[in-house]
């Protein structure tokens, strides 16, 4: 198991770099979090680790988004399906299966489905920002503030270098646990730690 403490997203984007240059096909990820922790914020790293080129962003609405790359990437956002046959109909298991790499956001929407060998990633709010999703974010009129599109990477954020630790109030640290299901994704972890830098 590896914790991480994350100042910023581009902490956060940091981890999930270093993760996506060890995925490879058939690679499940399965990220954890509460509404805005920062689940897509990681696979916009992920997917720069592993190549992949364009704009990542939210699949809200189409609940699957395929990056083509030399392994591609299938960024699956389950929060509004509802249960299996659900989740049948728009190809997930297709898409777990499909010689991609996967990274699933709200994957306790489809627990039944999920591989046993895999990588959970829970990314913990440490502070309470106030914002907590109350009020349906999601719900009513769609993701308006999700997907860090127009306002910038660190706004607002502590760098977490320690030299201005009296800005801000925390709101932006996460800690990032990543759990490894399986002997390689437990070896994955090993070299993560190595990759993502001393003190983890
Ligand atoms: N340390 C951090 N890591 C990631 N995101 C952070 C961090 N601190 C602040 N943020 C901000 O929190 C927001 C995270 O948004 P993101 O869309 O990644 O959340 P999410 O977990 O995917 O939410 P949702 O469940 O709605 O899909 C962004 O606006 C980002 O800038
Ligand atoms: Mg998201």
């Amino acid at each position: 198991m590896l914790v991480y403490r994350a100042f910023s997203p581009r902490d956060t984007r940091r981890l999930g770099e270093a993760l996506g240059k060890l995925l490879g096909p058939g690679d499940v990820v399965c990220l954890e979090g509460e509404l805005g922790a920062g689940k897509t914020v990681f696979v916009q790293g992920v997917a720069a680790g592993m190549g992949v080129r364009g704009r990542v962003v939210s699949p809200t609405f189409t609940i699957i988004h395929e990056h083509p790359g030399k392994v591609p990437l299938y960024h699956i956002d389950a929060y509004r399906l509802e249960g299996v046959p659900d989740a049948e109909t728009v190809g997930i298991e297709e898409c777990l299966y499909g010689g991609g790499a996967v990274a699933i956001e709200w994957p306790e929407r489809i627990r039944e489905l999920l591989p046993e060998e895999r990588l959970d990633v829970e990314i913990r709010m440490l502070v309470d920002d106030g914002t907590d999703g109350g009020g349906g974010g999601r719900g009513t009129s769609g993701n308006g503030n999700r997907g860090g599109e127009g306002h910038h990477d660190d706004e607002g954020c502590r760098d977490g270098d320690g030299d201005d630790d009296g800005d801000g109030d925390g709101s932006c640290a996460r800690e990032i646990v990543v759990f490894p299901r399986g002997e390689r994704f437990r070896r994955m972890v090993e070299e993560l730690k190595a990759l993502a830098g001393p003190g983890y």
